[in-house]
């Protein structure tokens, strides 16, 4: 790619003149620069959120872009970081004067001075990042890459721009952005950013949970996860942000008899379930559906290593995580959890499908049953075809036998057919222990097959509970 060839192809939104003739009128220099460009240049469609640089104040660059708009879209002014946004057309445009950022060794205050172009795509994250188009007249378009990011791009490698060890050391959450970006991307990381990362791995205590989360998204959103987790794993980062995982790692043997790795284990699951679903929290739940198999880790001579119980410690693990790492504590947690605690119900029926299994399994797992369903076909991981073939047909069975009894006793969103109150107004009763005795029975009744979910059968079950109860009937 020659220097001076002008990519106008990237500037067509007639915005970019306008913040020409802004820059113009306050007589500075102005790029667009970031991730705007560098998508440009991978064809991901990224337009939505612009990042541009001048050389003098954003601030007053945003508020004079704003004044030529027909729309004058309000400017939201960040001093300490001397950034202003607008919002226009459902584009976000963000402006940020140019730096030259040196980090003093005693102060965590950066020294900020008046910068060139180069200084600011110096103190970028990496190397695809620093790409800035000029949006001046004259060179409207004309790419500036001073760091060789278009040949970073082409060779798919993360690089950055200074020295990586200056470069992660003064914002530690691009670590996270490596891999992150990696991941996304599938790009590899450059060796001796991996080495830089390594070293600085425990800075990464001073970044907010709420940034690291929103990272973990996106590695998790991506259509490879395992790859952002295999190098948050080899980088001493993932011991930081998620510990429980790594206490999977590792395969133990006695007497002869070893497990399999659950940490290797669990990266397939997430990367089977990344190909069939988009859902972020089941993608979450895949992450975190074994991590109660490290504290319940037991080897005895008659069943050799054992498990027991991981599905409801790894389910309570799930709320310290999610609240140590900032995340909400709502119905999404609500449903990783399920997911984990039920994770093993349907590969413990799918070689017995009977209808009383199926019927507590639809009970216990709700609205949710499908996707504990997609959650246990992507924790099938073995090598083996034959078995792998059987595991796939016993859950095919299940899925049917679901549907069946679904048609069949509507268990789903289970609503007791005979009411608290028809029993409290059957036998006089006020509320007492005796009305949760009788609906326990019916519902009982119901998962067994004994009755079917049907008002009659309840009702007469309902009279005949009573009686053994030393009730009497009222009404009949
Ligand atoms: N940047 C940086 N260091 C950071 C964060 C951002 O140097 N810790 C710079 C990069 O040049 C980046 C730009 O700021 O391209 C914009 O950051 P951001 O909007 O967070 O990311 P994008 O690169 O635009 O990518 P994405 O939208 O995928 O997050």
């Amino acid at each position: 790619m020659s220097a001076t060839q002008k990519h106008t192809n990237a500037l067509q939104n007639a915005l970019f003149r306008v913040i020409t003739k802004a820059s113009e009128n306050l007589n500075l220099k102005s790029y667009v620069i970031g991730g705007y460009v560098r998508d440009y240049f991978l064809e991901r469609g990224n337009a939505k959120d612009i990042d541009v640089v001048a050389i003098g104040s954003g601030i007053k660059l945003a508020t004079e872009v704003s004044k030529l708009l027909p729309n004058k879209p309000k400017v939201s002014v960040f001093k300490n970081y001397g950034t202003a946004m607008l919002k226009t057309n459902g584009i976000e445009l963000e402006f940020v004067g140019a730096r030259k950022e040196s980090y003093q060794k005693n102060s965590r205050n950066p020294i900020v001075e008046n910068g060139t172009l180069e200084d600011d795509q110096n103190r970028r994250d990496f190397t695809i990042n620093a790409l800035a188009l000029s949006l001046n007249d004259v060179t409207f378009g004309e790419l500036l890459d001073p760091f060789n990011g278009i040949q970073d791009l082409q060779n798919k490698v993360i690089r950055t721009p200074l020295n990586p060890d200056i470069t992660y050391s003064d914002d530690p959450l691009r670590m996270m952005r490596a891999i992150r970006f990696a991941t996304q991307l599938q790009f590899t990381i450059e060796e001796k950013s991996l080495q830089a990362i390594t070293k600085n791995a425990a800075r990464i205590n001073i970044i907010s949970k709420e940034r690291i989360v929103d990272e973990l998204h996106k590695i998790l959103s991506s259509k490879k996860p395992s790859i952002g987790f295999a190098l948050l794993h080899k980088t001493g980062l993932l011991s930081y942000i998620l510990p429980e995982l790594v206490a999977l790692q590792g395969v133990e043997e006695v007497e002869g008899q070893r497990h399999k790795d659950n940490f290797w284990h669990t990266l397939e699951v997430v990367d089977n379930i990344a190909q069939t679903t988009d859902n972020l929290w089941l993608r979450w739940a895949a992450l975190l559906h074994d991590i109660g198999k490290a504290p319940t880790k037991r080897f005895n001579k008659k069943q050799g290593w054992t498990f027991h119980g991981h599905e409801f410690v790894g389910s309570k693990m799930v709320y310290k995580l999610f609240k140590r790492l900032k995340m909400p504590l709502n119905d999404k947690m609500k449903f990783v959890q399920k997911m984990v605690l039920l994770s093993s119900r349907p590969i413990v029926i799918a070689t017995d499908v009977t209808d009383s299994a199926v019927r507590r399994l639809v009970f216990d797992a709700g609205n949710t049953i499908d996707e504990l369903m997609t959650l246990c076909e992507a924790d099938i991981t073995t090598k083996n075809e034959k078995r792998k073939k059987k595991y796939k047909e016993n859950f095919k069975r299940v899925r049917k036998k679901i549907i069946e009894v679904e048609e069949r006793d509507r268990i789903r969103n289970f609503q007791p057919p005979v009411s608290g109150e028809e029993i409290m107004k059957t036998f006089n009763l006020k509320p007492s222990r005796e009305i949760g005795i009788i609906k326990e029975t019916i519902k009982e009744a119901i998962l067994d097959g004994k009755i079917p979910n049907e008002y009659e059968a309840a009702k007469k079950l309902m009279l005949q509970k009573g009686k053994e109860l030393g009730l009497t009937p009222i009404i009949k």
